[in-house]
């Protein structure tokens, strides 16, 4: 039997990940299908273990699920356990292997596709939810000169650079900013979703060299606009990290790395 793989998530309809995984399959001589699952709400695990017995392999997990999914992993990575959050996972007979290859996706966008490497870069990132807490081990392994991270909810990132306690990791406040100057800055809030501004002073941007937006496919956000209005080369939206966490995935189930830059290339909506 082809092997089953599967996204689930809640609302699941503008799903990419089966064309994605659809496209790496088809490029790297994979057999393999992979499909979309609605789930629900009260009955997450069931639809996780109905899948594995009908010979699933492997899931993707999207909002609202990716904590559960963590939650009924019997072996999630550090990476997972960091994020407190899955949204891989591998079903080997009775283990449940979780993953966590959303941070590592954003890295690889910037650093690979973008050219922009962390090294030894001042390094801005709006947030401290689930999108930050993926993204802030990857991000610190990459030796930026510092990470600082900013969000409305002081006590979360204040909280959150404690778990992590790392030496390059900075809590700062949004008003605190003005003086403050960064190489890359990269909005993994959600208030783009709802079409809002973070309170980012406008200077930040000021000899930046990368804006990213995590969210895909909204064209130029508040975040964006404003980066461009303070003259940012560089901007960019989530859809190279959807595509290389997707990526991470294929190769962690498949053992093959497929090719990614054919797969955004098809999926970037020109940013205007
Ligand atoms: P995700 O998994 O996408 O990170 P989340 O865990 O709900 O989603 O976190 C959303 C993040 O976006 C939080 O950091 C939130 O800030 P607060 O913790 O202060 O609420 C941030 N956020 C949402 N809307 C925002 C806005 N309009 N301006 C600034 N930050 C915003």
């Amino acid at each position: 039997m082809t092997d089953q793989y599967a996204v689930i998530g809640r609302p699941i309809n503008h799903t990419k990940s089966p064309l994605i995984h659809g496209l790496f399959a088809a490029t790297s001589g994979q057999d393999l299908e992979y499909g979309a699952i609605e789930g629900s709400l009260e009955d997450f695990a069931g639809d996780v273990h109905r899948f594995c017995a009908q010979g699933g392999r492997g899931m993707n997990i999207t909002a609202p699920f990716k904590l559960q999914a963590f939650q009924l992993a019997t072996e999630p990575s550090e990476r997972a356990r960091l994020a407190k959050a899955a949204n891989a996972l591998k079903f080997e007979g009775e283990r449940v292997l979780a993953e966590n290859f959303d941070g590592i996706g954003l890295l690889r966008d910037i650093e690979v596709n973008l050219g922009q490497p962390l090294a030894g870069k001042r390094v801005l990132l709006l947030g401290a939810g689930g999108a930050v807490r993926g993204a802030l081990l990857p991000f610190l392994a990459a030796g930026p000169a510092e990470l600082v991270m900013v969000n409305r909810d002081e006590q979360k990132a204040a909280g959150l650079a404690q778990e992590i306690g790392h030496p390059l990791l900075r809590v700062s406040r949004y008003e605190a900013l003005e003086e403050e100057r960064f190489d890359l800055v990269i909005n993994a809030t959600s208030a783009s979703l709802v079409g809002e501004l973070p309170p980012v002073p406008a200077g930040v941007f000021d000899r930046a060299v990368l804006a990213y937006e995590l969210a895909y496919g909204k064209g130029l956000t508040p975040f964006l606009r404003l980066a461009k209005e303070q003259g940012v080369a560089q901007l960019a939206d989530g859809v190279g990290m959807l595509v290389e966490q997707a990526a991470e995935a294929f190769a962690w189930w498949r053992g093959v790395r497929p090719e990614t830059r054919p797969v955004i290339d098809q999926l970037t909506i020109p940013l205007q």
